[in-house]
């Protein structure tokens, strides 16, 4: 049975071939990538439960367009990734937010400090064994009933050596929708809405968990 790349490497490991995929493809990604009628939907969701104004923190927010930009419309946004050509890309797009060059998995914000916290196609590439962490530590930066709207993916499954996006050596890390939802619930937040997305992608279909929940 082919070795999958939880097996052979380690976290550190994995998210670097992540961050240099990212600052090798970020141009050509960002030019291609466009604001789907989906992402549109899960925004508008979001900015409805949000207050106007209020502070939004998007996660792995590559380079801030389209979704950061859209974003700032109604939040003042603080969007990380740790991609340097990435966040240095989304500073230049997204003028009026602030951004900083941080692992999602080492946030370093106050305790009840944003109103609502974004990641769209990004907790992808965080490794399953960090994953709950990082939704405890979404769970404390949140206020008390802010949201959280996430696109992530879907099957249990987690790449394997050879595998690439758009050229580039890629890593993905992922638990089933059943799971994900599990360890939301265990972070300390209430499931408002829970679905899986079909969207097309280069051509190609591809299928994301959204989830919309509220810290409790
Ligand atoms: C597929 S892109 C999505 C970008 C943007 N959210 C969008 O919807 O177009 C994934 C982004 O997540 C970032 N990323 C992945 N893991 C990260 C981590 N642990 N910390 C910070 N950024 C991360 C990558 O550098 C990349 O820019």
């Amino acid at each position: 049975m082919p070795k999958t790349h939880d097996d052979i490497l380690k976290a550190e490991e994995a998210k670097k071939m992540v961050e240099d995929g990212y600052d090798q493809l970020s141009d050509e990604y960002t030019r291609i990538r466009r604001l789907s009628t989906r992402d549109r939907k899960y925004i508008d969701l979001l900015m409805e439960r949000s207050p106007k104004g209020g502070r939004l923190l998007d996660l792995g927010c590559g380079g801030g367009i389209p979704s950061t930009k859209e974003l700032a419309r109604h939040f003042k946004v603080v969007g990380i990734d740790f991609s340097h050509n990435q966040i240095e890309r989304a500073r230049k797009n997204v003028p009026e937010g602030e951004f900083h060059r941080m692992d999602m998995t080492r946030m370093s914000f106050k305790k009840n400090s944003f109103d609502a916290v974004f990641s769209l196609l990004a907790i992808i590439h965080v490794p399953r064994e960090e994953k709950a962490g990082l939704f405890a530590s979404i769970q404390e930066i949140l206020k008390p009933n802010g949201h959280l709207l996430i696109g992530i993916g879907c099957d249990d499954w987690v790449s394997e050596p050879g595998d690439d996006f758009m050229d580039q050596p890629m890593y993905w890390s992922q638990f089933g929708a059943k799971k994900t939802e599990a360890m939301i619930i265990e972070a300390g937040f209430e499931i408002i809405q829970a679905t899986i997305e079909e969207c097309m992608f280069r051509g190609e279909l591809e299928r994301h968990f959204f989830v919309l929940a509220k810290k409790i």
